[in-house]
């Protein structure tokens, strides 16, 4: 991008002061500015509400029931054999976000190079080809895994996975794509400075996978080589099955345009995501949207009638992909400590949020499905999410229900 037309662009979002240092740079750091210009969204600039009332608007909620355990112990043969078919015929990818700054963990490397081991060395990455493996032995196929990284990880993860020799995972069927950045703003819509060549940005959310996927170049590949569903998992929850063949199964079963698989919500009022309907449409309603009359309600059972929790790992078809892709994603707008370079040069950290980050969610695209069927799995057999050093979803929890599994740590 030219000087000029990196002018232009600025002042029709009201952003010039990004360029106020250009001068002082030296040909490099000028060429580096611009560039970081033309990678910026600005249009998400413009989901800044003049009120400052930034929430996505709701719908009207409903219950939605799950294949249950039970339904699939039923079912488990059938289901399998589906599933198994389908990764066979090379029909299933796996896609692993790993673009997230972990910061409740506070580990200063990407989250996947974490190690959980005990007496010896067990990484979070590890964990999760280990459980991968599993179906490649069963299938005697490879499933194509793209690990989705941020500017911000993408070298310490790709090095990493070199280094480790792809933890025993076929290269060939290993692929890296990096996600989109969003510029963090002040509380008035002006974007941040790091230093006066660095622009403050930050991932542009997980929901930012599939576009980033298309951009890559990588979608293309493997639709050519006849993908149709992409098994789409967080990088976080070291017990999770992925490109699960009984989960691939129920799904293709069902005849429904995706799947989430869920875990029966331990207390009402834990802090997960629901998977329920929204305007009759799936859709996930966080802890927080939800009123003391939703988390309470019973069915004629005596179940929770908001029961199943998401675990960030879906399954979605290529074809309706690129249908939603055409619409647009809901942006949330959320409050962060964003570190800025101040009027002296200085780099100031916050003790408090100073400013809004941009995000998409992957949850969101569950509601631009017209069916999601909610697969139930043991929550203490598939669900381990380390977010936090100590206690709730941590590796403290995390270590302890591995062992409980039988990995050795
Ligand atoms: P989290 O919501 O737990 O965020 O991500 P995080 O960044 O990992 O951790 P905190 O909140 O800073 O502690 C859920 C999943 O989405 C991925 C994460 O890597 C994780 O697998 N993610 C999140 C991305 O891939 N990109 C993002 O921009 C955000």
């Amino acid at each position: 991008m030219t000087l000029e037309k990196a002018k232009k662009l600025l002042s029709g979002y009201g952003q010039e002061h990004l360029l106020r240092y250009y001068d002082e740079l030296d040909t490099a750091g000028q060429a580096d500015l611009l560039a970081q210009i033309e990678r910026i969204d600005f249009s998400l600039l413009d989901n800044l509400k003049a009120d400052g009332d930034n929430t996505v608007k709701r719908g009207t909620f409903e219950p939605l029931g799950a294949v249950t355990i039970r339904d699939i112990e039923a079912n488990s043969s059938e289901y399998k054999k589906l599933g198994l078919e389908a990764i066979k015929a090379g029909k299933t990818a796996a896609i692993l976000l790993a673009g997230g700054q972990g910061t409740r963990l506070g580990f200063d490397k990407p989250k996947g190079m974490f190690n959980v081991g005990v007496t010896k060395e067990l990484y979070i990455f590890e964990c999760l080809i280990n459980n991968l493996m599993k179906v490649v032995d069963e299938a005697g196929a490879w499933v194509p895994l793209c690990v989705m990284t941020s500017e911000k990880n993408n070298d310490d993860t790709v090095n990493f996975f070199k280094e480790k020799n792809y933890f025993g995972y076929n290269k060939d069927f290993v692929h890296f794509f990096v996600q989109d950045m969003a510029p963090s703003v002040d509380f008035s819509g002006k974007i941040y400075m790091e230093s006066k060549s660095r622009i403050s940005s930050s991932p542009n959310g997980n929901g930012g996978w599939y576009s980033s996927l298309v951009r890559s170049g990588l979608l293309d590949r493997l639709k050519a080589d006849g993908v149709e569903w992409l098994n789409v998992f967080a990088v976080d929850n070291v017990l999770q099955q992925i490109a699960d063949p009984l989960f691939i199964g129920a799904v293709i079963k069902s005849g429904s345009q995706s799947g989430g698989k869920v875990v029966a919500k331990a207390a009402p009022e834990e802090r997960v995501g629901v998977l329920c309907l929204e305007d009759g449409m799936p859709s996930i309603v966080e802890y927080y949207e939800m009123t003391d009359e939703m988390i309470t309600l019973r069915t004629d059972d005596g179940e929770l009638a908001y029961k199943y929790g998401v675990i960030l790992n879906y399954l979605f078809r290529t074809d309706k992909l690129e249908e939603i892709n055409k619409l647009k994603m809901p942006v949330h707008i959320v409050d962060k400590k964003i570190p800025y370079m101040d009027e002296n040069g200085s780099l100031i950290k916050p003790d408090k949020p100073n400013g809004h980050k941009f995000e998409t969610l992957v949850l969101d695209m569950v509601h631009m499905h017209d069916s999601c069927i909610p697969y139930e799995v043991v929550r203490n057999r598939e669900f381990a999410p380390i977010k936090n050093a100590e206690g709730v979803d941590s590796v403290v929890s995390a270590r302890k229900l591995l062992e409980e599994n039988g990995v050795e740590l």
